[in-house]
């Protein structure tokens, strides 16, 4: 017998969040990407079948409604405290000491908790009887900002609980980028001449104050959870009890934790991090030391900043030395040409470093790097290092560095703006070029066609089977079946060369399915200079089609808001280039749909403009996505807590303490009635 809807969409759901833990907190997928979207997409329709099933803590709900226009400050239940540093073995055994004085403990060692520091930034998220209701940036530890719609998008954060308290309870942790999504991050701003981020820790912080939560959604967040602030004893008496219980709960807890009897295992750990912290997915600048028994927590208190009973350990700054051998250069999407450090193998807080960034020409005038130098290099938030400095003298008989005149790849000779400090390749069929803007193409927040890498490409071009995007929409199964792709660094026996097989069609199939794509996709898919994801959202909203964005006037394009004269021009410029009209039209005749479905800025302020509406509770006629979606239709604007900005409260059943603020500020309620008839009058214009 068939299942009934409420069965099936609970099994969904329960399965998606045992992928999502898999995927964001083990690290360890059971199941492939495609795999899961089939799951998500499955929920989906269930619940666009029967919207009564749709709640708000479900997977399907995670990104739901427009950018916002700005965050509002939330009050912290108790301080965000900070925590104090220590720089070596002495100042650790010092902190021990400290602790068992003021516990009054004498020679008896005390038992800690040593946990990995995650370089990310510090979050506060509220659980109402198991559901997520609200995340909060530390700010300056008294108040912080508002940011749970982005903090929804962040998978590694379960909406509900497994098992969790009734009640409110606040957990706190750390957000953070993992390293592979820095580094994708970065590439696509490279090539869209976006500045980069210096470091993971920068840009989980840039990319949590973004307005959209659409965006966020794509940068890929992670997040762990060290800490339970309730005023009920919830969980256990210990820390270690606590990061057990919350992780029985469904929280992301990072597993690396250690119990320590006494100082002396606290230093191992230290000691074997240091080195180890490499092998980690995400950036640690250190170990956290946490008296274990809650009890003496209490007992030893805090001073104005900093808890008595923990203490980061930093460890010692990553650097060596060694010989700068050759400076060569790397040609990218845009043709923007790079100079790379290749330096003479060193060992380096657990690897093997052979080359280094020098971000460009005027970077290696700047500090004289020579071919030939010692110099000194650091690994910073990036796993690639880069070079400091140049330890003088220089090598004997060095001569400063200069770029080369033409592209190493394609011979065209460079050229640069006057106003810039990249040099490019101005030769758009240069290799190097198409292999990048085709690894672009098809990146997940690109066209999304998995399988197709930096190998196969290589391939690709390299058999003269695709010289422009528009022929990836030419390719057979059979074609791709036979082809023979030798990996990029064989490291194994598995990985000789070898025939492409059922991956082949199976790249067929994703190209076939990437034509669905929407607008904004395939916009930042063609790599138009300065067109990063946003700008790219932000056009397929405003003009729909792709012909009405090629069509545009530069002043047209410069009159959306968020689109600047960088990026109009940009627009403009790769529009009027024939060759770039003629790939667009291949595109669309091989089927590839050049219309946007993202939902219109309205363009007359509606009947409810200029009004905020918070919603809190269950409402039983429709979902919480649905009732916003609603009120932005009218021009209002959903915000997730009362302040005295609010104009209206919607309360639904089960309304919790925005009701009650909501009383105490004396905003207007209304309930489930009351504003569907808002709704239905606002609709028809009255
Ligand atoms: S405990 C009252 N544990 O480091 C103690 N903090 O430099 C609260 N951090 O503000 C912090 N990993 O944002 C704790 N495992 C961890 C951490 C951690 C990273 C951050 C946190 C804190 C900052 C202090």
């Amino acid at each position: 017998m068939a299942k009934r809807p409420e069965e099936r969409v609970r099994e969904l759901r329960e399965a998606i969040r045992h992928h999502e833990e898999r995927y964001y907190i083990y690290n360890d997928p059971e199941i492939s990407d495609e795999e899961f979207d089939r799951l998500l997409h499955a929920l989906e329709r269930l619940e666009a079948d029967r919207p009564d099933l749709a709640t708000p803590d479900s997977p399907t709900q995670r990104v739901a409604g427009r950018p916002v226009e700005g965050f509002d400050t939330v009050e912290h239940v108790s301080l965000m405290l900070s925590l104090d540093n220590v720089y070596n073995e002495d100042e650790l055994k010092a902190f021990d000491e400290r602790v068992r004085k003021g516990a009054g403990l004498g020679d008896t060692p005390v038992a800690y908790v040593a946990e990995m520091k995650i370089d990310g930034l510090s979050i506060a998220l509220t659980y109402e009887d198991g559901r997520l209701v609200g995340g909060a940036t530390r700010g300056d530890g008294i108040r912080g900002e508002n940011v749970t719609a982005n903090v929804r998008t962040i998978r590694a954060i379960p909406l509900a609980l497994r098992d969790g308290p009734r009640g409110r309870i606040e957990v706190r942790g750390e957000v953070f980028l993992p390293r592979a999504s820095f580094l994708r991050m970065n590439r696509e701003r490279e090539d869209a001449g976006e500045p980069l981020f210096a470091n993971p820790r920068n840009a989980a912080a840039g990319t949590m104050r973004n307005l959209d939560p659409a965006l966020v959604a794509r940068r890929g967040l992670a997040a762990f959870i060290y800490q339970l602030v309730a005023d009920r004893d919830l969980a256990s008496v210990s820390h270690a009890g606590t990061l057990t219980t919350m992780r029985a709960w469904g929280l992301p807890v990072e597993s690396h934790w250690r119990r320590c009897d006494g100082i002396d295992a606290v230093v191992a750990f230290c000691r074997e991090w240091a080195d180890q912290r490499q092998t980690l997915t995400f950036d640690t600048d250190g170990v956290v030391v946490k008296v274990d028994d809650l009890a003496l927590r209490e007992r030893l208190g805090a001073t104005a900043k900093f808890p008595r009973w923990a203490t980061a350990f930093k460890f010692p700054a990553q650097q060596a030395t060694t010989t700068l051998l050759r400076i060569d250069v790397n040609v990218g999407r845009t043709g923007a040409v790079t100079p790379y450090a290749v330096l003479d193998p060193v060992r380096l807080a657990g690897s093997t470093i052979s080359m280094a960034t020098l971000h460009n020409a005027e970077d290696v005038a700047r500090k004289d790097l020579r071919e030939g130098d010692r110099v000194l290099i650091e690994k910073g938030g990036d796993v690639i290092p880069k070079v400091v400095k140049a330890i003088l003298p220089h090598a004997a008989g060095s001569e400063p560095w200069q770029m080369p005149s033409a592209c190493p790849v394609c011979d065209s000779a460079l050229r640069r703006d006057e106003d810039e400090v990249v040099w490019r390749c101005e030769n758009t069929s240069c290799p190097a070029r198409l292999r990048r803007s085709l690894e672009h193409f098809a990146w997940r927040s690109a066209m999304n066609i998995e399988g197709l890498g930096s190998s196969l490409v290589d391939q690709l071009i390299e058999q003269g089977l695709v010289r422009d995007f528009a022929d990836l929409y030419q390719l057979k199964a059979s074609e791709l079946e036979d082809l023979v792709v030798a990996p990029r660094e064989p490291r194994s026996e598995r990985a000789r060369p070898r025939k492409l097989g059922k991956v082949g069609r199976n790249v067929v199939d994703q190209i076939e399915r990437s034509k669905r794509n929407d607008l904004s996709r395939l916009i930042y898919a063609l790599g138009i200079r300065h067109v990063g994801e946003k700008a790219a959202a932000t056009l397929a909203r405003q003009f729909r089609t792709m012909d009405r964005v090629l069509a545009a006037p530069v002043e047209a394009l410069q009159s959306v808001s968020e689109i600047g004269p960088v990026v109009a021009a940009s627009v403009r410029l790769f529009a009027d280039e024939p060759r770039n009209r003629e790939l667009v039209e291949r595109l669309a005749r091989a089927g590839v749909n050049m219309t946007s479905q993202a939902p219109e800025p309205s363009e007359q302020p509606g009947p409810l403009a200029g009004k905020v509406f918070v919603l809190t509770g269950t409402l039983a006629s429709l979902t919480r996505e649905q009732a916003t979606e609603a009120l932005e239709r009218l021009g209002a604007r959903v915000a997730a807590s009362v302040s005295k900005k609010t104009s209206y409260v919607v309360a639904g059943s089960d309304a919790g303490t925005k009701l009650d603020k909501a009383r105490q500020l004396g905003i207007e309620t209304l309930d489930e009635g009351a504003f569907r008839k808002l709704i239905i009058k606002g609709s028809a214009g009255l």
